[in-house]
């Protein structure tokens, strides 16, 4: 069980240092360099065979699967072929010969994903494996399947540079996409500017991401993102609550939303002033969804605890991307901060799984 202590202040560095045995902040203030070192990963690997692809599953779960659905996203505005994400002991039924499978795991041990990977052999689909060890790196190198090694060492949610950026690199090796190298650089110039607001030393008069922490902090948190841009980055964030402040939290997309969700904003409303909101916009969204935020904005604003907008930074889409990813990561180190969490341990993921390899 977690065991909750004292809500920390969040500029009282030594404190927050004392409770991140794992070093969730350092690992975070790291991600513009890790971005830098993911794209060097995928340079030699050789390029599976298989020619001309139709397309791409992308297959792992939690911190693993999320880079998946940030390639989907980026895929949809810049690749001829779909990308699918699957999370799941077994494969979709299309995939076949001509799918190119990723199979990532960081710790290369997680059962779902070795299934996945087993049936892609079955299925004589094109293979690469991204993996910091473990089972998956052993069994590609007994297969003679394509590798990305990354480094080990850090939570697999921590990894999301290393389990995202040499996938896109890959693809670009392979002519499917184009340009990463450039978009990468400006996404690691603009986590660089974002360091320095977000960070620890920065004040919480300062700082948005503790600032934004405290208006979380007994709330329940509610991600709205938009599907093309910001749809995986509201998941990231979700997710990141969950795992890092062990908190419940919950994400969905405009438009689709305004089509259900939005019905569910009216009872009880005890339930609903517990809820605070967070809008991520992104430059290009819609027109349509532009106004769609602003009209949601006004129909839920007023029965709920409150509302947060926060904007993507950078031109590229990785850059604007990440700029958000970064804000939610170290909120949600900050949310964790405030419960007297610790937020490296996942002890839950950790028990579940021991228990399912047992067989028990
Ligand atoms: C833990 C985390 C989890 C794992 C998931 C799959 O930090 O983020 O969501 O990513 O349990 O494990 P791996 O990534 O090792 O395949």
């Amino acid at each position: 069980m977690v065991v909750l202590q004292r809500p920390v202040d969040l500029d009282d560095v030594q404190a927050i240092e004392a409770l991140d045995s794992m070093g969730m902040f350092g690992t975070t203030r790291d991600l513009p360099e890790q971005c830098s070192r993911a794209l060097d990963t995928a340079a030699d690997v050789p390029l599976p065979a298989g020619g001309t692809f139709q397309n791409i599953v992308v297959t792992g779960l939690g911190g693993s699967a999320i880079g998946g659905d940030l390639l989907r996203v980026y895929a949809f505005t810049c690749l001829d072929i779909p990308v699918t994400v699957n999370r799941g002991y077994t494969l979709p039924r299309f995939a076949g010969p001509r799918t190119l499978v990723l199979a990532v795991s960081f710790s290369g041990n997680t059962e779902e994903t070795l299934g996945a990977y087993n049936e892609a052999r079955r299925r004589g689909a094109a293979i690469v494996a991204v993996t910091s060890g473990g089972q998956l790196a052993a069994q590609a190198r007994r297969d003679g399947v394509p590798l990305i090694t990354v480094p080990g060492g850090i939570a697999p949610r921590s990894a999301i540079g290393y389990l995202f950026l040499p996938l896109l690199m890959l693809l670009d090796r392979l002519g499917l996409v184009n340009g990463i190298e450039a978009e990468a650089a400006e996404a690691v110039r603009i986590l660089r500017e974002l360091r320095i607001r977000y960070d620890l030393e920065a004040p919480l008069t300062e700082n948005p991401a503790k600032q934004m922490a405290m208006n979380l902090q007994g709330r329940i948190p509610v991600i709205w993102g938009a599907s093309t841009t910001t749809e995986a980055v509201a998941q990231r964030w979700k997710g990141q609550i969950n795992e890092n402040a062990k908190a419940p939290a919950y994400w969905n997309v405009l438009p689709e939303l305004n089509h259900n969700e939005i019905v569910g904003f009216q009872a009880p409303t005890d339930n609903l002033h517990r809820i605070w909101l967070v809008f991520l916009r992104d430059p290009d969204d819609h027109p349509q969804v532009q106004k769609r935020f602003a009209v949601t904005r006004e129909i839920v604003g007023k029965v709920v605890a409150g509302v947060s907008e926060v904007e993507a930074s950078g031109k590229g889409l990785l850059a604007r991307m990440f700029s958000l990813i970064y804000l939610g990561d170290y909120v949600s180190l900050y949310l964790a901060c405030r419960y007297g969490i610790n937020p490296g341990p996942v002890e839950v993921i950790d028990r579940l799984k021991s228990t399912l390899a047992k067989g028990e």
